[in-house]
């Protein structure tokens, strides 16, 4: 048995805030076993310095955006074309996947990051290498090979290769480590009708996979779906129509809901991800937080790199509270450590093994240094345990992460 001891905070549903400004944390075989007050626990104490936390958990990022994130000048659909595509042709070399995997898998636990729902590229081979680098890490990773059929030349699968490749994918990674699969079509314009009715069937065979796609997330993408897809209600219809729509659906950013989407959202059990530095970044408008309580549509945490401009999910906590700002919703951030915790655990259908340090849960967590910069230290000095975490979110990034356990074991160290 490992006993931690330190300040400990877990917010395992909004609402409900467990604070234990002297707490005791317990890991057997890499599990929970308790987390409450200190008391003596009679075996050797490690003690951690700063303010511990489940681990972040990014429900949507893309690994081979890694090197394009910062690129200038665009909205999405230009952007795509002009920076990203390129970018993932070079995902064809299994080498250069597996150097970017790692570089990638290393900068989420240098930011606290522990589990992630990751897209990769077209590329069986860009699946593999990022599955590889996980397992070797023991990080909770869930990812797919993209279907995009009607993608660019060069990244382009078929119907029947996106079908069969998604088949042995999962197959071969089926109860590796932490692992899982996502059936991943990128968004409705770069698959055919058929694809997208192959995602189905792939969701239909396989219980135990999510789906993974991006939903109504700039006005550009949003009129030339509009245009292909005339009869359906809206964008999200166009997944609901070809069985997309479902509790373990995962909606990268709709920032552009009718509330008959929200209410389907709803109704179906399916989640969102909230990006908010890739929004602000390319321009395509802010997230609606109030129409989603409305709703209580799942709600996750996702950095969106590269289109989102900073892999720590503290940082991007605190782009979301600007964006709620212009919305006039004041994000607590307590709440706020929820969504980008068990609220995103909840979105990846995970929930019941990692986010909220809760017993039978993986111990997988973070220790937050609130004196990490000299105006952090300042700001934080004497302060609540609410303000020194809004603070580490307005003000805290890579810096403010100390260390990062995976299992119990440490991953990273500052
Ligand atoms: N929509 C389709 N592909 C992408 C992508 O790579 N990034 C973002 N932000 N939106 C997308
Ligand atoms: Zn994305």
């Amino acid at each position: 048995m490992k006993a931690f001891r330190g300040e400990i905070l877990s917010v395992p549903e909004e609402g409900d805030v467990r604070h234990y400004p002297d707490g005791l944390l317990l890991v057997e075989d890499g599990i929970v076993t308790s987390c409450g007050p200190y008391a003596d626990p009679g075996v050797p104490v490690e003690k951690l310095d700063g303010i511990t936390v489940p681990g972040f958990i990014d429900s949507h990022i893309h690994y081979p955006q890694t090197e394009r994130i910062a690129s200038h000048g665009e909205q999405l659909l230009q952007w795509l074309e002009r920076h990203i595509f390129p970018a993932e042709q070079a995902f064809a070399d299994m080498d250069h996947a597996a150097a970017i995997a790692a570089f990638f898998l290393d900068e989420l636990l240098r930011n606290g990051t522990t589990s992630a729902l990751v897209f990769a590229t077209v590329h069986t081979q860009s699946v593999d290498a990022l599955f590889e680098a996980a397992l070797t890490r023991d990080m909770r990773i869930v990812s797919g090979k993209v279907l995009m059929d009607l993608g660019p030349p060069g990244l382009r699968d078929t119907p029947e290769s996106g079908r069969a490749d998604s088949e042995a994918l999962i197959a071969r990674w089926r109860g590796k480590g932490r692992l899982g699969y996502a059936v991943t079509p990128r968004f409705a314009l770069t698959s055919s009708d058929e694809q997208l009715a192959e995602a189905s069937a792939l969701l239909a065979a396989h219980p135990d996979v999510l789906m993974h796609t991006h939903l109504s997330e700039n006005q550009g993408e949003i009129a030339v779906v509009a245009e292909r897809f005339p009869d359906a209600a809206d964008y999200l219809d166009v997944y609901d129509r070809f069985g997309l729509v479902g509790p373990r659906s995962v909606f990268a950013h709709c920032v552009h809901m009718s509330e008959r989407a929200m209410e389907r959202m709803a109704e179906a059990g399916a989640g969102i991800a909230f990006c908010p530095t890739s929004n602000l970044f390319l321009g395509s408008g802010l997230f609606d937080l109030a129409q989603r309580d409305r709703h209580g549509v799942k709600l996750g945490m996702g950095t969106d790199i590269g289109a989102g401009t900073s892999f720590s999910l503290l940082h991007t906590l605190g782009e979301a509270y600007k964006v709620c700002q212009l919305r006039g919703v004041s994000l607590d951030p307590f709440r706020a450590l929820h969504l980008a915790t068990a609220g995103s655990a909840r979105v990846m259908g995970i929930a019941d093994k990692v986010g909220a340090l809760l017993p039978g849960q993986e111990a997988d967590f973070v220790v937050l240094d609130p004196a990490a910069t000299p105006l952090l230290a300042r700001r934080t000095k004497g302060a609540s345990i609410h303000d020194k975490l809004f603070a580490l979110q307005v003000l805290g990034d890579d810096r403010a992460v100390a260390a990062t356990y995976l299992r119990g074991k440490l991953a990273y160290a500052r």
